[in-house]
């Protein structure tokens, strides 16, 4: 999955769509949207997943299915209608047929959201009777070569026969292609791909750098002007296409002049459990110092969204100091990003450094200067794997270069 998969999403437009008269009655205190983030094990390795690179230490105490069934039930009361079940490879769990028949029982619409890895005739009949609404499927490009470069595994043959399977169950044909350096080049090609597998939503979405995107950011980020290419061509596909499929091409924000308005505002629609319990209002908070996330096992959803210190931490403008408590476009954009601004500037409090106003806009150029240097950008990718997870969890970093691959 990726940073872009909850924000813009096609399916999120889509429910937003189908459940107007329930999203009526939800104001903005309430989540709208519950993230389930089952797991963080994955077959896959890809190079840009958004996951935490110390995921490792996350992975030893997931809850169980009666602890999902809960969350799902106590966000439901607060006002969740959507249900995105992510991970890792949210299929490596046994128990989502039963996490999916609740989520019917009580008025989720509920997305799949998997490499495909672990899909079989009997899951995808049993998701279908169970009510499942929806199924996201990653795809990586239409080399088998880059597909299985990228993910650091061979599954491009899989995901094509995952992609007709659950075309054939009735489901919409909704695919996610996380953009990079390696398959913008391809994107006619990946476009026709999408229409040979009549696919009714595809999300082309930039690689936005966060996690595991952020240490290979230099090798992965593509040039300007590929990415100016890569919307020409998909402008130039929705026409030629009309209603047919539905084409949203998520810009990356590193080549925009304005912040986004990270999760639609902290803590104001999305709610996030990982796998091990910890309540976030966005996927990399764990990464911002100074606060202690609420843990299902130990508090319920209601304190962690309407009391918790973490989840009230960011919300409206009291914390922002200039530029952005003087600007006029802070209620659009909220200052932008408060992991990425801590990540890239290490004050979680400033301005986004996307923002051409921040103090830190260097941050940003330097980056897009380093993915045209030759000395960083051919450098070894660092694959999601579990090893180079274990070193970042133990703050090993140094040695993460032993485990480096190469194309
Ligand atoms: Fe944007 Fe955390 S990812 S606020």
């Amino acid at each position: 999955m990726t940073q872009n998969s909850l924000g813009e999403s096609a399916v999120q437009q889509e429910v937003q769509g189908k459940n107007n008269g329930v999203g009526a009655n939800i104001t903005q205190t309430q989540p709208l949207w519950l993230l389930a983030e089952v797991t963080y094990r994955c077959p896959l390795q890809c190079a840009f997943c958004y996951n935490p690179t110390d995921y490792d230490k996350h992975t030893q105490n997931e809850l169980s299915t009666e602890q999902w069934i809960q969350a799902l039930r106590d966000a439901r009361k607060m006002g969740a209608i959507q249900l995105g079940i992510s991970g890792g490879e949210p299929l490596l769990r046994d128990d989502i047929e039963d996490i999916v028949v609740e989520a019917k029982k009580l008025g989720y619409y509920s997305n799949l959201i998997t490499s495909g890895v672990g899909l079989t005739e009997k899951r995808i009949q049993a998701f279908k009777e169970g009510g499942l609404d929806h199924i996201q499927l990653s795809m990586h490009d239409i080399t088998e070569e880059i597909n299985n470069f990228i993910t650091n595994t061979k599954t491009f043959q899989l995901k094509k026969k995952v992609a007709a399977m659950i075309k054939s169950h009735g489901y919409p044909m909704v695919l996610n292609v996380v953009i990079h350096r390696y398959n913008i080049g391809h994107m006619k090609e990946i476009l026709e791909m999408a229409e040979a597998l009549d696919a009714d939503y595809v999300e082309l979405a930039n690689t936005q750098y966060y996690g595991w995107s952020l240490v290979n950011r230099a090798q992965l980020m593509p040039q300007k002007e590929q990415i100016e290419e890569a919307e020409r061509i998909t402008n130039e596909f929705r026409e030629r296409v009309g209603n047919k499929m539905k084409v949203f091409f998520v810009v990356p924000d590193y080549f925009d002049n304005r912040p986004k308005k990270c999760m639609n505002g902290w803590g104001e629609v999305f709610m996030i459990v990982t796998a091990d319990g910890d309540v976030l209002p966005c996927h990399s908070a764990r990464v911002l110092p100074n606060i202690e996330f609420p843990n299902v096992r130990e508090h319920g959803l209601e304190y962690a969204w309407k009391e918790s210190p973490a989840f009230n931490k960011y919300r409206g403008d009291d914390w922002m100091k200039e530029p952005c408590r003087s600007c006029s476009e802070k209620e659009n954009d909220l200052g932008g990003c408060r992991c990425q601004a801590f990540l890239l500037s290490g004050d979680a409090e400033s301005a986004d450094p996307v923002c051409t106003k921040s103090p830190n806009r260097h941050l940003i150029d330097q980056a897009i200067e380093d993915s045209k240097n030759p000395q960083l950008t051919e450098k070894p990718i660092i694959f999601r794997t579990n090893a180079n997870s274990k070193k970042y969890a133990e703050g090993d970093k140094e040695r993460i270069e032993d485990f480096h691959a190469t194309p």
